[in-house]
Parts: C-alpha cells; structure tokens; sequence
C-alpha cells in the first residue's frame, strides 16, 4: 500500500489530499478563491498565482494532520504541473518538488486533465479500461478513449469554448454572478427549456468536435427578450443536447466497457442525468464521479499519482509546469482548435 499526497493549484483551487493506492481517501483540503474573482467576473490569474502562494503551505498541513500521518509517512508526491495558468501551476508544483526535495521522496507531476480523466477510477475502483471518457471543465471540451494510464486517445475537442467557458459566459450575460455553472443550473430550474430558440452548433455532423461559441452569441442576442429563467433553462437543454449528439457519434466508433463523465459541468444535474440515459440505450455502465470530485480538487490528482506510482512512473525534480500540455499528443489538429490545451 503506498500514500499519496497530491497538491491541486492550475485555476483557482488551491487544494491538498491523501490518498491510498487502494482508494481511501485519507484527507482532503481545499481553499477555493471566488470571492477574490468574483469582481471582475473571472479568474484573474495574478490574484489566483497569489492566492495559491498564501494557502498551499497551510493546506498540506492539514491535510497531513487531517490523515494523522507526517511527511516522512508519505511515498510518493503527486503535483499538478499543467496544463492551467502558469503562476498558479508554478506554486503547486514548486512546493511539490521543495516537499519531495525535503522527504526525499518521488515526485510524481500530474496532467490535470489526466486527473480527472481517472477521477472516476477513485470513484468507482472496480472501472476497467477502456472507458470512453466525456471531459468537459472551465478550459476544456474533449472525448477521450482512456486505454490505459497514461494511454488517452482524443477522439474529439472544442473548436472554440469549452462547455463551462459557454456556462460562464451566460452566466455573465444574464448578469447571474461567478462561477457561472451553478448559477445558470440554479436559474435553469424555474425556466422553460422550449421558451428560447437556440443553435445546437455541429449537432449532426459525422466528427464528434464540439461548438458552442455560436450558441453564446444566441444567448447574447436573446438577453432582454426573454426572462433570465427562460433563457438559462434553454440554454442549458441545448448544451445538453450537443454533448449527447456529439457523445453519441463518439460511441458509435469505440467499443468501451463504460461511459464516463467528469470535470466541472460533470457537476450538472440536467447534464448527467442525459448521459447516463445515453449509457442506458447503448446497454453501458455510466460513471459519474460524486460532485466533490467532478470539479478541481487534490484527490483525483493523489489518485492519478497513486495510479502513476503503481506503474512505476515518477518524474525528475526539474520537470517543467506546462501551460499547455495534451492528453494526446498525437491528436490531430482541429480547425478552429488549438489554443486550448
Ligand atoms: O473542472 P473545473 O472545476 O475547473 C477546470 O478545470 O476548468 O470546472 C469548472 C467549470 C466552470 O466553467 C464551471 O462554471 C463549471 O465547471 N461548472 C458547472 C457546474 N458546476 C461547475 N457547469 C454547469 N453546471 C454546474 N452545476
Ligand atoms: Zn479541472
């Protein structure tokens, strides 16, 4: 049995876990930063890059008291090192090698994305590979075949927003605050999800690539005309009716053992419920991971490290942070892609 501590700074979380190789998770501690952004509407990485600095010593602290052990206690260190905002990945990872330095053991640097893509393995432990994999977070929009550790095929990404770019961004046009998803979620429950003519941009189309720039400019368009309640709700069935086009020609061309969804908008109600009726009509078992685990935290990073460590896989002390950094690096370019990890 090994212990891992993992350390989660890329956006505007600075979080700190303790996770074993068998799945327990022994601690985890997490500071959020909404207050700080929710002036200007976003993240402001300086303010977040500072933030991290001020709480990620504290919160190792205790998640080590929290899971009653030392440093000394730990095998092996597990850091986000990309991809995110730089300064804000810098800090997590600095510290994960400085405690690696200090314990002398292994430091394990961590994709995010590959953080949550096995987050539903911490979840459900007895998941085998591969598991067709609905990524849809803050920065990114993907379908991935998850083959094995380290082993992602990109079946699919975004050629403009991500789906919870697109919730944050109404959210800000409907003038319902930061973070925008559970806001929009929220508003959603009282409104009609018929009342808005709204696009399903690439609904159809034989790739699975998503779109949802041009939905955003409908929602702008629509502001004023109809109630915020209206608006939110249609908005959100048309989000929800593009990932399940796209996630259905996704399983049309991969024989997976489940359908899994995670990162932030994996939190959606309306959005999981769609999909695990999708699992359903193609005879597959449906992972969500529990709420607390679908947006940025340090377990799912612990884990992929514990996941990691078992495969015999650590990394240098000079391993650099990543801004950018793709799960599948042999993924072809996408018209319209590309600025997004
Ligand atoms: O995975 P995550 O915590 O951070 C990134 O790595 O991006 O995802 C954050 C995103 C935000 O865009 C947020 O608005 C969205 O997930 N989100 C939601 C919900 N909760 C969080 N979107 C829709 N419905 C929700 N309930
Ligand atoms: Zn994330």
């Amino acid at each position: 049995m090994a212990l891992i501590l993992g350390i989660e700074s890329s956006c505007d979380e600075t979080a700190a876990a303790l996770v074993d190789s068998d799945g327990t998770v022994r601690a985890h501690k997490l500071a959020r930063q909404e207050a700080a952004h929710r002036p200007y509407g976003g993240v402001v990485p300086e303010i977040a890059a500072r933030a991290h600095v001020e709480m990620i010593g504290p919160l190792v602290e205790a998640a080590l008291d929290e899971a009653g052990v030392t440093l000394d206690q730990v095998d092996a260190i597990a850091a986000t090192a990309g991809p995110g905002l730089i300064g804000g990945v810098m800090v997590g990872l600095v510290t994960g090698k400085a405690l690696a330095l200090a314990s002398g053991r292994p430091l394990i640097a961590i994709n995010h994305l590959e953080g949550h893509g096995l987050s539903p393995r911490l979840a459900e432990r007895d998941l085998e590979f591969p598991y067709l994999l609905l990524l849809v977070s803050g920065g990114h929009c993907q379908l991935l075949l998850v083959e094995g550790v380290g082993a992602y095929r990109r079946l699919a990404t975004t050629i403009d927003d991500a789906a919870g770019e697109a919730f944050d961004k109404t959210a800000k046009l409907l003038g319902l605050g930061f973070p925008g998803g559970p806001a929009v979620e929220k508003a959603a429950e009282h409104g009609n999800p018929r009342a808005v003519p709204l696009p399903r941009p690439l609904v159809g189309s034989g790739e699975p690539h998503f779109s949802f720039a041009g939905l955003k400019s409908a929602v702008a368009r629509a502001v004023g005309q109809h109630s915020a309640q209206d608006i939110a709700a249609s908005f959100q069935q048309a989000v929800v009716d593009c990932l399940v086009d796209r996630t259905r020609i996704a399983l049309a061309k991969v024989r997976p053992t489940a359908l899994v969804v995670a990162g932030g908008v994996a939190a959606n109600s309306a959005v999981r419920t769609a999909l695990e009726s999708l699992a359903a009509e193609n005879d597959l078992r449906f992972v969500a991971p529990p709420l607390w685990l679908c947006t940025d935290n340090a377990a799912m990073i612990a884990w992929a490290g514990a996941e990691r460590f078992a495969a015999g896989l650590t990394d240098p002390l000079d391993v650099p942070a990543r801004p950018r950094w793709p799960l599948d690096p042999d993924a072809e370019k996408v018209r319209g892609a590309g600025v997004k990890a």
